[in-house]
């Protein structure tokens, strides 16, 4: 059994505890943070499902004032692992990452550190053989990991060469307040840094985007006009058989009553899963269309759940429980329950 933590119990941390949590193979030890936030305020009235413990600055004092137990101290944790999963915000993984390898721990860190802060930029689907043995892992981003899932899904059916993007980006998640209370659009220099990390896990394509900042909560989409290897054609009946086969990828349709991110969101809480979320992107069948010799199509990333499976593919490469991306997504999608709904 692979022992896991997780330091920043925030928006993608609790996910993936969670997310461990599911994998038979898998045992969370804990995870770390430093101040008794809503979500840890929120374990504690759960019962303490998971063990805390206080990353350096934290102080307990305020802990044992609301009563949360602290099982002991970030470098407790480290000493308990094989791999940490470090959700902390952007920045603070790198500074974390000294402490991992001062205990010899491997480590994943999320979209919001730089690249330079891991061996490999990692992908479960389109690089995971690069990630094999590896110490340290970085994520791609939400977007990043939804948008690579559609094209290697293309490329690996029939070859991509080229791809363009445009993206609608959530501004903020659900809950947040810093981003304060907007009424806007806002433009991004191109190319989006989405296409850029595309091409880093995937050099044989050339991808280039427009990413624009959107006043909602509820998931981004990206629409991908993808361009197939040599010029040899991806018709739309192509495109959406492969999607279909994808565990990851939930296609759905307008007239079925997916209008749009909201939706998704919505149809997340009706099938009561926790906090509305959705490891799988949500592809729309009506949004394929052919232009010339490229295709095209429209994706929602639920950004607040999409990596975690991802990540998970991370801990199976990096510790060398399966050698191939077909072996290690297979068993991550069977745990987290993915392409049920076919
Ligand atoms: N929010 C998203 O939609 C999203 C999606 C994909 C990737 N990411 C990335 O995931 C990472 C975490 O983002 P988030 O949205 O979960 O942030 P968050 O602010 O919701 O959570 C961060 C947590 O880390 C804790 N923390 C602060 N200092 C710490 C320290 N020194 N050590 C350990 N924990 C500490 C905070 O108290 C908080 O609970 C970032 O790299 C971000 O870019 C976020």
């Amino acid at each position: 059994m692979v022992k896991v933590g997780v330091a920043g119990y925030g928006v993608i941390g609790q996910r993936l505890a969670d997310g461990v949590a599911l994998q038979k193979d898998m045992e969370l030890v804990g995870i770390a943070d430093l101040a008794p936030t809503l979500s840890i305020k929120a374990l504690k009235e759960k019962g303490m499902p998971y063990d805390l413990y206080l990353v350096e600055g934290a102080d307990k004092s305020k802990f044992d004032a609301a009563k949360i137990p602290v099982k002991g101290t970030f470098a407790d944790l480290i000493g308990k692992v094989d791999i940490m999963l470090d959700s902390s915000p952007g920045g603070v993984g790198a500074k974390n990452k000294a402490l991992y390898e001062k205990a010899g721990v491997k480590a994943i860190f999320q979209g919001g550190e730089k690249n330079s802060v891991a061996d490999v930029f990692f992908h479960g689907y389109a690089n995971y053989e690069k990630g094999l043995g590896a110490n340290y892992l970085k994520l791609t981003s939400c977007n990043t990991t939804g948008l690579i899932r559609s094209v290697d899904c293309l490329d690996r059916a029939y070859g991509v060469d080229r791809v363009a993007i445009t993206i609608i980006r959530r501004v903020a998640d659900p809950g947040d307040y810093h981003r304060g209370l907007t009424n806007a659009l806002q433009m991004d220099k191109a190319p989006s840094h989405q296409a850029v990390d595309l091409m880093t896990i995937m050099p044989h394509v050339e991808a280039t985007g427009i990413l624009v900042h959107t006043p909602v909560t509820h998931g981004h989409i990206i629409t991908v006009v993808a361009h197939g290897k040599g010029g040899k054609k991806i018709t739309a009946g192509m495109a959406l058989d492969a999607f279909k086969s994808h565990d990851r990828i939930r296609v759905v349709s307008i007239d079925d009553g997916f209008l749009g991110n909201a939706s998704f969101f919505r149809y997340a809480r009706d099938l009561g899963n926790p906090r509305g979320d959705m490891y799988e992107i949500g592809l729309w069948s009506d949004s394929i269309v052919e232009s010339g010799d490229n295709i095209m199509y429209a994706i929602n990333i639920p950004q607040e759940s999409v990596t975690i499976p991802e990540s998970l593919d991370g801990i199976r490469a990096a510790l060398k429980m399966q050698n191939d991306s077909k072996a290690a997504t297979a068993e991550t999608n069977k745990y987290l329950g993915l392409g049920k709904w076919k």
